[in-house]
């Protein structure tokens, strides 16, 4: 009998599977390579639709149904794509407003994939009745294990500025706003002489002569989240109806900007990740780091699933460089570590034709043999013997604030102070110099209702509502800690500056104004000196006025010399502190190791990016995971001897970890309760 997923006790190991592409004899030859791999679940009819529904209303599901029992016969589940993700020559050509448009008005072309109008009602129509068909057919299938909604929603097209999204935009203004005086006032349409007398005035925000209105491009930026999360809710609503016992997943993709996935996250039921990080860029695992803190922090009481990793090279990049031996392992086991309950992988065999017939898969092209598919056996054969791990949690002390309204209103990319300030660019750089200290991070999303963890830390809260700073006066009055980053607190839930300067409604909490904001040209720097040492500010400073702050760390150079560069503002049991910079990894370490120790949260001795520790907790033993993400030997300390699970081996004192190598090292003693914002 099958089971859907999560297994208790069972790690999910796999890869997209699409036998269509190759002939019954490779499809035998896969059944029994996938048993010698332990293959448990297969991601299968991404991309199937032509082949499912050939003709309008036509359906063939004969060869996924033979390609399902005889995966089934082999004991391997399968998780089951809707294959709504591009949809068949014969949609677009018969309903040709189906493709989308970009901002400067062209039509895309039917030939790769993903081409469709996130809000055409035509598209959504034909697209839940195919999920419907799939559901009612596989509803009783022991193999399904979770259902596979789409793909990567937003990847390939996020934004269409067609007339029926203009049209649906103008109805998700009309929902919004109400009347059209809220609009005006709301959006500033005074500014630059654009009042709109009729609803039908307004549109997508196309091509301009100048920069768009900020307000409108922001709520365009919703819209058009929200439509693709209403795709998914809508085929999630069939699948839920037809069969409701099995999960639904879609695949995410990390941090990615287009979809708030907070909320997307609302409408599934288990998040998946799909992770590509560059082997050509050494730091890869940093940025790897933060996307599976997203995934574990979107459903904190669920384990998340790594959908899908390259077992090598990808072929979208410009040089798309191998994984190194050791490499396909080591990010198996960071997603581990980081609470995946399953690893898979794009794809099972590689393609012989297509966009992506340079892509590595776990068989290559020349079958199986060679490197990849030996470490392939290997890390199958490994995660069986970590199978207790499954519904284990990670422990994170550190809640770190992320919310896409400030990445959108912020990330124009123009008529800005400074195009130099990137939204992402902060959150990445303060999550560098936190996994630098040790510390493992929960993302928290600014919207949540309350606030748990000992510490709070937010690269940016540009955009920042009356309700969001209330929010976070209650968590630093009850003892909670909060470091907020520059260009914070500077604009309202409709992109309007907030007026009395910045912070805004952070001001009181902070105990600071921005009087000025003082980007940098390239070529120049600040110097701030803190707590005895010299800091770097690159690119941002911000002249402050002390209220009732405390100051920490002062400017050096030119006119802003003497003047509060870092505050720290004690407020009943709890700190809120605004470091006024843009700093180097390294300097924000300096600033965030303190903040951390006030919080009285231990940060590591020696800052390194290149080892990095991370602890699960289960019911009955705590997982701690040990990663060398350097292709150097090196030797850490190991904080209670205990057995790695990955040599058997009981390590006391120091241990050595080979060049890419890593340690699971489970012990019985438990660990204090974590807090987290539910
Ligand atoms: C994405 C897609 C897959 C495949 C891989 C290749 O993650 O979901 O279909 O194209 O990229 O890296």
């Amino acid at each position: 009998m099958g089971e859907a997923w999560p297994w208790p006790g069972r790690l999910a190991f796999g890869a997209d599977y699409n036998p269509e592409q190759w002939t019954p004899a490779t499809q035998d030859e896969d059944l029994d390579l996938m048993v010698e791999a332990g293959v448990n679940l297969v991601t299968l009819a991404v991309f199937s639709w032509s082949r499912l529904e050939p003709e309008p209303g036509v359906f063939d599901f004969e060869w996924l149904d033979r390609v399902i029992d005889r995966l089934w016969s082999r004991g391997v589940h399968v998780d089951l794509a809707t294959a709504t993700a591009t949809p068949p020559a014969w949609l677009v050509r018969r309903h040709p407003e189906v493709l989308p448009v970009t901002a400067d008005g062209t039509q895309l072309e039917f030939g790769s994939r993903q081409t469709y109008c996130p809000s055409s009602p035509i598209f959504r129509q034909h697209a839940v009745r195919l999920s419907r068909e799939l559901a009612r057919h596989y509803r009783d299938h022991p193999a399904l294990a979770l259902w596979h909604v789409s793909n990567e929603y937003g990847d390939e097209l996020s934004r269409c500025y067609c007339d029926v999204s203009t049209e649906r935009f103008r109805a998700w203004l009309q929902h919004r706003y109400s009347d059209l005086a809220a609009l005006n006032q709301a959006w500033g349409t005074d500014v630059w002489g654009q009042r709109y007398s009729q609803w039908g005035q307004i549109a997508a925000p196309r091509k301009t002569a100048a920069p768009v209105n900020p307000a409108q491009r922001l709520d365009f930026e919703r819209f058009s989240s929200d439509e693709l999360i209403e795709l998914l809710r809508a085929e999630v609503a069939v699948l839920r109806a037809e069969c409701p016992n099995v999960l639904v997943t879609t695949n995410f993709m990390g941090l990615f900007r287009d979809v708030d996935y907070w909320r997307m996250a609302d409408s599934e039921d288990v998040v998946s990740n799909d992770a590509y990080p560059d082997p050509a860029d050494a730091a890869s695992h940093v940025s790897a780091a933060l996307g599976f803190a997203l995934m574990r922090s979107l459903k904190p009481s669920t384990p998340w699933l790594l959908m899908e990793q390259a077992p090598g090279a990808v072929s979208w990049r410009a040089v798309n460089a191998v994984k190194p031996p050791g490499q396909m392992r080591l990010t198996s086991l960071q997603a581990l570590a980081h609470g995946a309950d399953g690893i898979m992988f794009f794809q099972w065999r590689a393609s012989r034709a297509g966009a992506e017939r340079f892509h590595s898969a776990l068989v290559g092209h020349r079958g199986p043999v060679g490197r990849t598919w030996s470490e392939a056996r290997d890390l199958g054969r490994e995660l069986r013997g970590l199978g207790e791990i499954a519904g284990s949690r990670v422990i994170a002390d550190v809640g770190l604030l992320v919310g896409w309204d400030s990445w959108w209103a912020l990330d124009a990319g123009e008529a800005l102070p400074s195009v130099r300030f990137s939204w992402l660019e902060q959150v990445r750089v303060w999550h560098e110099a936190l996994f630098r200290l040790g510390i493992t991070v929960e993302l928290v999303n600014p919207d949540c209702a309350q606030f748990d963890h000992r510490m709070l830390v937010a690269p940016n809260l540009f955009l920042q509502s009356a309700e969001q700073a209330e929010r976070l006066e209650r968590y630093v009055e009850s003892g909670g800690h909060l470091v907020v980053g520059p260009f914070s607190g500077v604009v309202d839930e409709t992109n309007a500056v907030h007026l009395g300067g910045a912070p805004g409604p952070l001001r009181d909490l902070l105990g600071v104004t921005v009087d000025e904001w003082c980007p940098l040209p390239d070529e120049e720097s600040q110097v701030v000196a803190y707590a005895g040492a010299k800091l770097d500010a690159v690119s941002w400073t911000e002249s402050l006025e002390r209220t009732t702050a405390t100051v920490a760390g002062t400017y050096e150079r030119g006119w802003l010399a003497g003047r509060p560069a870092v505050t720290v503002n004690r407020v009943e049991k709890g700190s809120a502190r605004y470091i006024s910079l843009v700093a180097p990894t390294a300097d924000l370490e300096v600033l965030l190791r303190d903040a951390l120790e006030s919080a009285g949260i231990k940060a590591r001795a020696q800052s390194s990016a290149d080892v990095e520790f991370v602890t699960r907790r289960g019911a009955h033993a705590t997982y701690l995971f040990v990663l060398n993400h350097t292709a150097n030997v090196v030797d850490v300390d190991v904080p209670t001897p205990s057995v790695d699970m990955l040599t058997g081996r009981r390590e006391e004192h120091t241990m050595t970890l080979l060049p890419r190598g890593a340690a699971v090292l489970r012990s019985t003693v438990q660990t204090n309760q974590e807090q987290r914002c539910v």
